[in-house]
């Protein structure tokens, strides 16, 4: 029998031996492998209402997978999950209100983190000290200065981590980056990134309440500021306020970007980025962050723009939501439905390809596949989680400062006093700033 141990120490040895595992190959990259079923990976959820359970379901595929342990601070959510745990495996996952005690667990060797962006920095941290390998919804920080803790500590604690960003296991996007490498497009002198959805957008404003019965908002809020209770500004629609997210920049747009940047090959800052955006479509709604923004991030020889507008749910090319890389000799246009090459003349073929719907089953088992390899090299590491994450960030600032801005990414400045300020958010006390 080949027990979960002797399966890590046998890898290890592998690796140490210069022999080859599966998914240190770089197209298995992209497909599920089969885990022996004595492979056991016990899994605890931290953020359990929507995106963490979709990611935990799909772990539950993997029969080698245990729920071992839930964590959310709303007693219902946390309740609701622990039965469709039941009804799935006939399991009892310990129940946890802070995600503290659950990191204590010694018996646990990874942790899906599903939790308002406020929370990821904090938590992968303290999930890489605790020794625990860590699945991380995107964008993987609220703040360009937690992008570089979080860079930090994964290095530093040694963990295998894969962020949110499915579309990098996407069958459909590894083809679509051949055929950019291939150079068939001929020169890419621009990307145009763009989402135009409404959700968010239309919610309008309700008073502040008292907090639910069963919710511990205190934590909730963890290193955000304090403030009173609305509903607005809780479970889903969170990610249309400052505090805890960025909009659709942030929560489409690294997604998107994270395909314009490596579809470009991008590894670094942008000479600079020129966003400007408000509130123009419904100006009288509940979110703070922009229904209607446009940024541009500039480089030598080309550009990578991004848009989006509330309002209206139609967009290029017949699709709300995508991009396009505009080369001398074609138009290459992807979304998650497809891509396709629109030919300048007769200089390209004109090509339609279609998606296999895997991704997100895919990314998770390729994080599977790393962990028991101790393949550093997910499919989306928290460098590309964080470059993608970062440049969001820069879009927002440019345009909540109404500059356009150079950011120096080892000195960790802009060349605007304003903009520096918005670098890396205060934490609220007891919450510390991670320091590594
Ligand atoms: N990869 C994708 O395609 C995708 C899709 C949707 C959402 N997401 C990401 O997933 C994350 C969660 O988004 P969502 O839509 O599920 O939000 P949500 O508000 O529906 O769920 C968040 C859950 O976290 C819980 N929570 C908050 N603070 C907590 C804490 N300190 N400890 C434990 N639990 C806590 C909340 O009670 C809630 O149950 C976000 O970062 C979002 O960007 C990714």
């Amino acid at each position: 029998m080949v027990t979960r141990r002797k399966f890590l120490r046998q890898s290890a040895s592998a690796i140490a031996a210069g022999l080859t595992i599966p998914s240190m190959l770089g197209d298995n990259k992209l497909f599920a492998h089969p885990v022996g079923a004595n492979d056991k990976v016990r899994v605890g959820l931290i953020g359990c209402r929507n995106m963490g359970w979709s990611d935990l379901s799909d772990f539950l595929i993997h029969p080698e997978v245990d729920c071992v342990a839930l964590c959310d601070i709303d007693k219902q959510v946390l309740d609701g999950r622990a039965g469709d745990i039941k009804k799935l495996r006939n399991t009892t996952p310990e129940l946890y209100g802070d995600y503290r005690k659950l990191l204590d667990r010694k018996d646990i060797d990874a942790v899906i983190i599903g939790t308002p962006d406020h929370w990821h920095c904090l938590q992968t941290v303290d999930a890489c000290a605790a020794g625990k390998d860590v699945y991380v919804e995107k964008p993987i920080a609220n703040s360009i200065a937690e992008c570089d803790a979080m860079v930090a500590a994964v290095k530093k604690y040694n963990r295998v981590v894969q962020v949110g960003q499915q579309q990098r296991s996407g069958n459909h996007w590894h083809e679509m980056k051949r055929y950019i490498d291939s150079g068939k497009l001929g020169k890419i002198a621009r990307v145009e990134v763009w989402a135009n959805f409404n959700y968010g957008a239309l919610s309008l404003p309700v008073p502040d309440s008292p907090v639910p019965a069963g919710v511990d908002f205190d934590m909730w809020l963890g290193p955000a500021p304090k403030r009173t209770f609305n509903k607005e500004r809780f479970h889903g629609s969170w990610r249309m306020f400052w505090d805890y997210g960025g909009g659709l920049l942030t929560d489409w747009g690294v997604h998107l970007l994270d395909m314009a940047l490596w579809g470009m090959n991008v590894k670094g800052m942008p000479k600079r980025v020129i966003g400007a955006g408000g509130k123009f479509a419904y100006p009288q709604n509940s979110p703070e962050t922009f229904d209607t923004l446009s940024v541009v991030y500039e480089y030598d020889d080309f550009l990578i723009q991004w848009s989006n507008v509330a309002g209206t749910e139609t967009g290029p090319y017949g699709r709300n939501y995508g991009l396009a890389f505009k080369g001398t000799n074609g138009t290459l246009v992807a979304n998650r439905e497809s891509w396709e090459v629109i030919p300048e003349g007769n200089k390209a073929e004109a090509i339609n390809s279609l998606p296999n719907f895997q991704d997100h089953k895919d990314h998770v088992a390729n994080f599977l596949s790393c962990m028991k390899s101790r393949n550093f090299d997910t499919a989306c590491t928290i460098d590309n989680g964080s470059l993608c994450a970062k440049y969001a960030h820069l879009g927002n600032i440019s345009a909540r400062v109404g500059a356009s801005l150079v950011y120096d990414d080892l000195k960790k400045t802009f060349n605007n006093k304003e903009a520096d300020k918005l670098i890396k958010p205060t934490y609220r006390n007891p919450w510390k700033f991670p320091q590594l």
